[in-house]
């Protein structure tokens, strides 16, 4: 067999006239009647090779019978390529093989895409065919950036000293608020382990253990329904740390951040990065991760809305609800159908019961409002409103009348959707920012008690801790999420130390001691036996490389992912599996029950 001494990405110029041999796949055929071209592909790039028939007429021969996503092995003399045939566009583009002697590796069927038209083939047909898929230069860019990225992580963590530890897979429940993924155990009949949510427990008992400063890129599993931004199975950056606080860790990570885009992308963050209040970020931007790439405040018009004589806005705001818009600059060319259909379904989609809007516009050199809502509005509310937007002539205004939750929820990704459309901003910037002083509770009207917002070992603001008995809504928590370009990036916290604290937060989050003894007692036990003060944080590392490679689709970034509806499609799973498996694990399927219901006397 033909060693390769080079690699497709690395010859130039100044290599002509040196022997080389090179392996890769054909990744394009042309027959020139007199010349063959194949363009050789390997991870690191495309070379041409040319096959003369004049002086290498077996080379030649054999050359016209390869096609596409062959393996071959090219042996020949590197050379300048004739005038007028260079490819600046190739790094190699410059040269060429003239070869000299070819061996057919292997053979490949017709593929059931072609590489070069990959983008526009159905995602369920690449992923059946993953292999094929990831042949194509920009998954390989992908799957390179993400290598890159755990290789900076790993040395810039090592540098400061932490140590990478692995946790167990096979654990017990953990809750990070999502479904857990159960194994059923062979030798503890009836009992089951939970692949990890996260190794928050973990982390937090290697704190105890006197390890101080801890990382590990691992794998974390939820079952939750797949969406763009989110896996079933996907990837954190955990970190957790001794004797800090939160601008310890967000240090930590600033800096990371900025090693990572500068390592990565060539770009420079500035840290400090700055940070926004949770109660600011809903406010203004309706979200707890708002992308402030662009302005496009959200404001409350409640206060002017109430004096008009819209029912809907009136009736809304008697409920106890609000009327919140934006304005959007420029939106003047959304047409009426544009905003009454288009604009309208898209913020029915996230519970809003319709889109009122207003189009500023200048009447007798004087800037006013018109739209199927200006005639409820007197023209001095009409001002008013102009002023609270700052709204300039060519500006659309839209409101959403609803409780506070459905209204944010449905113009946050609105002002994105429109600033998008609108282009108010680069897409090749980035924005960085902290999300703090969360509240640490939420209350939960359908269950009458308190959720955690992030989990129930998050720590409570110092001065806060009086609350715990008499005002828990109003608790702050020692929490932080970063959020770039509004992604939700990364969430972390200081954690509660003390065991007193910490069953009585499991008290209003309303779990019994019973119940917390038995999810938590292991860790409530640790914690009595000298927990140092301690936080951490952990970074998506599927959603942190999802940025810097500019896609907004999960699955672009992980080698063999899962589709919408959870499956391997490269593999199937999840499958079906035979019924020794399953007696061995003392299970039984509806399936097999529904079979001896049919059959009694078989199967028993
Ligand atoms: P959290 O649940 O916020 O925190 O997760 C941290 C980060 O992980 C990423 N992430 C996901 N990425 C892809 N698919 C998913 N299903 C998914 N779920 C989460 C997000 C998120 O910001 N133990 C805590 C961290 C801590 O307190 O230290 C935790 O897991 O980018
Ligand atoms: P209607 O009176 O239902 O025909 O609505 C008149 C206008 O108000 C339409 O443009 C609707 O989209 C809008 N609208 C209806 N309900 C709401 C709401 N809850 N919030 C904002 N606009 C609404």
């Amino acid at each position: 067999m033909l060693k390769r001494t080079h690699n497709c990405g690395q010859l130039r110029l100044e290599d002509a006239g040196k022997k080389v041999t090179l392996a890769g796949w054909v990744h394009s055929y042309r027959d020139h009647g007199n010349l063959i071209f194949i363009d050789l592909r390997d991870k690191e790039g495309l070379t041409q090779l040319v096959f003369n028939p004049e002086t290498q007429p077996e080379a030649h021969k054999l050359a016209e019978t390869a096609r596409h996503e062959w393996v071959i092995a090219a042996k020949g003399v590197i050379q300048p390529r004739s005038e007028g045939m260079e490819n600046p566009k190739l790094p190699t583009g410059q040269i060429e093989v003239s070869v000299q002697q070819l061996e057919i590796l292997n053979r490949s069927k017709t593929p059931p895409f072609e590489i070069e038209n990959a983008q526009k083939t159905n995602e369920e047909l690449r992923l059946t065919t993953r292999y094929i898929d990831l042949r194509r230069p920009e998954m390989q860019r992908k799957l390179h950036t993400r290598h890159r990225v755990t290789k900076l992580v790993r040395d810039y963590f090592d540098r400061l000293g932490f140590w990478e530890i692995e946790t167990p897979m096979l654990a017990k429940s953990t809750p990070e608020g999502a479904r857990d993924f159960l194994v059923p155990s062979r030798l503890h009949k009836n009992c089951f382990y939970a692949l990890p949510q996260s190794p928050q427990l973990f982390k937090q008992i290697l704190m105890i253990s006197g390890i101080d400063k801890y990382f590990q890129i691992v794998r974390c599993f939820r079952d939750e329904d797949p969406r763009a931004d989110r896996q079933a199975e996907f990837t954190q950056i955990d970190v957790e740390m001794s004797f800090v606080d939160s601008n310890d860790v967000i240090g930590v990570h600033e800096n990371l951040i900025a090693k990572i885009w500068k390592g990565i992308l060539d770009v420079d963050v500035v840290a400090p990065m700055r940070r926004i209040s949770y109660k600011d970020a809903i406010d203004h931007y309706g979200t707890d991760r708002p992308d402030l790439r662009f302005d496009m405040k959200l404001k409350n018009i409640s206060d002017i809305a109430k004096q008009s004589s819209f029912k809907v806005f009136t009736s809304a705001i008697e409920k106890g609800g609000i009327v919140k818009g934006l304005c959007a600059p420029g939106g003047d060319k959304y047409s009426r159908s544009d905003i009454e259909k288009t604009l309208t379904e898209f913020v029915g989609d996230y519970g809003a019961k319709g889109l009122a809007w207003l189009k500023a516009k200048k009447e007798n050199e004087k800037l006013t409002l018109a739209g199927s809502i200006a005639k409820f509005f007197s023209a001095e509310q009409l001002q008013q409103i102009i002023e609270r937007f700052d709204a300039k002539e060519g500006d659309l205004l839209l409101f959403v009348a609803d409780d506070e939750k459905t209204t944010n929820k449905a113009l946050a990704p609105l002002r994105c959707k429109l600033a998008k459309e609108l282009k108010l901003y680069d897409e090749k910037s980035f924005d960085f920012v902290w999300v703090v002083d969360f509240p640490l509770f939420e209350w939960n009207e359908d269950e009458k008690r308190y959720d955690s917002l992030h989990h129930p070992f998050t720590a409570p603001v110092q001065e806060d801790l009086d609350k715990l008995d008499s005002d828990p809504a109003n608790i702050r928590s020692q929490a932080y999420d970063i959020v770039i370009n509004g992604s939700e990036v990364g969430g972390g916290s200081i954690r509660i130390h003390n065991p007193k604290i910490q069953q009585k937060v499991f008290e209003l989050l309303k779990i019994s001691k019973k119940q917390a003894q038995q999810r938590f007692g292991f860790f409530l036990k640790a914690l009595e036996y000298g927990a140092p003060p301690h936080g951490g944080i952990a970074l998506g590392l599927d959603r942190l490389v999802m940025l810097l490679t500019g896609t907004n689709n999960i699955r672009d970034v992980i080698a063999f992912p899962k589709t919408q509806r959870g499956q391997c499609l490269l593999t199937d799973a999840p499958s079906e599996v035979n019924q020794r498996q399953l007696d061995e694990l003392n299970l039984r399927t509806q399936k097999h029950l529904h079979a001896i219901e049919q059959k009694p006397d078989e199967q028993k």
